[in-house]
């Protein structure tokens, strides 16, 4: 079971399987002292296949151990995404008066007199802390004859009705379904005609409460929904987010119609849900997604697996001068891997004068924070060779972050791989940088993560060289933190 974890491109510290391919991030519940992970996965193969439920278990999202499939194919189909919930008070009978875990997911097969698809929601439970898992007899639970792209069960405990509450990807809208004891589901409504994106087919929602910046008394609900991959379109595959109200039946969306918010701007997370059951003392909402996209996750140039997770992410809801707004920040569990540290203050960076020509590294992590000055764009440039480099940068003009993996590395399996990516309008007098690169990804958290680009890259293995640069004049920088992070796998 041990593995080295050196091939080339692999992860030092984000979650990837020991081989063959993953995509979405399912199942995740606290339970005991455990933060599990299940994820789609094809145990045959590197690329998509006849999906399962790979399955690891975490103390402190940071170090993870494999354990056996938790999911596999049966009479009734594939596994598809889907959620696991604790049944605190044994409301499916499961589990004799006592707590146990219940894994709700899409059985995807096809019509027996067609060869159309069909996708129905069953159910799964678990007495042993996730270890072994037994499908319920009377799978699946929940279909609906007419509803072709009909799956992705994300479901939690809704204190206010005393009941269940799943929330279901069908066709471009989202169908929400409740229930007392997890086998039997009625429809409550359906969301999103005329809302949001419609790139593409709709997929892997959640719905979760947050207060909005820190204050218990004043709460919204947000709901993600990710977007197939659309060949028309640039982007690939994405994840978009709503922010409103929801009463136990239906959510009702605070923004206009066509605004539409993004919870990522790069190219690789995608899927991303949030763990289910942490503690209230903790009273953290974390998700992780899958960092990759659709368009490409088949043709990555990794050879032994393929698609790692996104780090774990802590969620937030701020007022910003466009209005509330998500901001996601690693989680702090994750300052347990640095070993080694590099501190500047209070410097004037000048064109031609790098400040971080003697470090090598490509799996660090850098916080640092500038206060603008003349220079039109600055920022970092890593995992630099002779030929190729990554840009990491603020572009002072149009007000925004970007990740530049133009020239980042291996770039030919597909057409659209290589580009720049903008986020969102930050206009801010500081500018804070908060990166994470582990040898084939980049994380950039803008100004305490109200600007997030994810997008991974696939460099030479020696380009471990960086460059704090600036363009047309000085910046001031004020701090910065770099920090050498160490493999979880030794
Ligand atoms: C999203 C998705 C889900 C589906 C799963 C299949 O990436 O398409 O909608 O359940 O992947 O692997």
């Amino acid at each position: 079971e041990k593995q080295n974890y050196l091939e080339k491109y692999r992860p030092q510290y984000h979650f990837s399987p020991a081989s063959n391919w993953m995509n979405d991030p399912n199942g995740m519940v606290f339970y005991i002292g455990e933060y599990h992970l299940f994820y789609q996965y094809h145990p045959n193969g590197t690329t998509w296949g006849p999906m399962h439920w790979g399955h690891a278990v975490s103390k402190d999202l940071v170090h993870w151990e494999h354990l056996p499939i938790g999911l596999a194919p049966d009479e009734n189909g594939m596994i598809f995404s889907g959620s696991a919930v604790v049944d605190w008070n044994d409301s499916s009978g499961f589990f004799d008066g006592k707590s146990g875990l219940v894994a709700i997911f899409t059985h995807a097969d096809t019509y027996p007199d067609s060869n159309h698809p069909r996708q129905r929601q069953s159910i799964a439970f678990s007495k042993d802390n996730g270890r072994t898992w037994t499908k319920y007899v009377g799978n699946p639970v929940l279909q609906e004859e007419s509803i072709i792209d009909f799956r992705d069960p994300k479901v939690f405990w809704h204190r206010d009705t005393n009941r269940w509450v799943m929330v279901l990807a069908a066709g471009q809208t989202i169908r929400i379904y409740t229930s007392k004891n997890l086998t039997s589901w009625e429809f409550a409504s359906e969301f999103g005609e005329g809302h949001g994106s419609h790139d593409g087919v709709w997929e892997c929602p959640d719905l979760f409460q947050l207060p909005v910046d820190g204050d218990d008394n004043q709460k919204k609900w947000v709901l993600f929904v990710s977007i197939g991959d659309d060949p028309s379109l640039q982007e690939g595959s994405r994840t978009q987010y709503f922010i409103g109200n929801f009463d136990g039946n239906s959510f009702v969306n605070d923004s206009s119609q066509e605004t539409i918010l993004w919870i990522d701007h790069g190219r690789d997370n995608y899927a991303g849900v949030s763990w289910s059951d942490v503690p209230a003392e903790d009273g953290r909402r974390i998700y992780i997604g899958w960092m990759s996209n659709w368009r490409y996750a088949n043709v990555t140039p990794t050879k032994e697996w393929r698609s790692a997770m996104t780090i774990p992410r802590v969620i937030a809801l701020k007022t910003t001068e466009e209005g509330v707004r998500l901001v996601q920040n690693p989680i702090r569990e994750l300052q347990g891997l640095r070993v080694e540290n590099i501190s500047i203050r209070n410097e004037v960076v000048v064109p031609g004068v790098n400040l971080l020509s003697n470090v090598n590294s490509n799996t660090f992590e850098i916080i640092a924070e500038f206060e603008m000055s003349s220079a039109t764009e600055f920022g970092f440039k890593v995992c630099k060779g002779r030929k190729e480099e990554t840009i990491i940068g603020y572009d002072v003009k149009n007000k925004n972050f970007f990740v530049d993996r133009t020239n980042s590395g291996e770039a030919s399996f597909h057409d659209s791989f290589a580009g720049k990516h903008d986020s969102n309008l930050i206009s801010q007098k500081m500018i804070k940088f908060h990166i994470f690169v582990d040898r084939s990804s980049i994380e950039l958290f803008g100004n305490d993560g109200e600007s997030v680009i994810t997008d991974l890259i696939f460099p030479n293995e020696e380009n471990k060289q960086m460059e704090l640069f600036v363009k047309n004049g000085e910046v001031k920088l004020h701090s910065l933190e770099l920090y050498i992070l160490k493999s979880i796998w030794r």
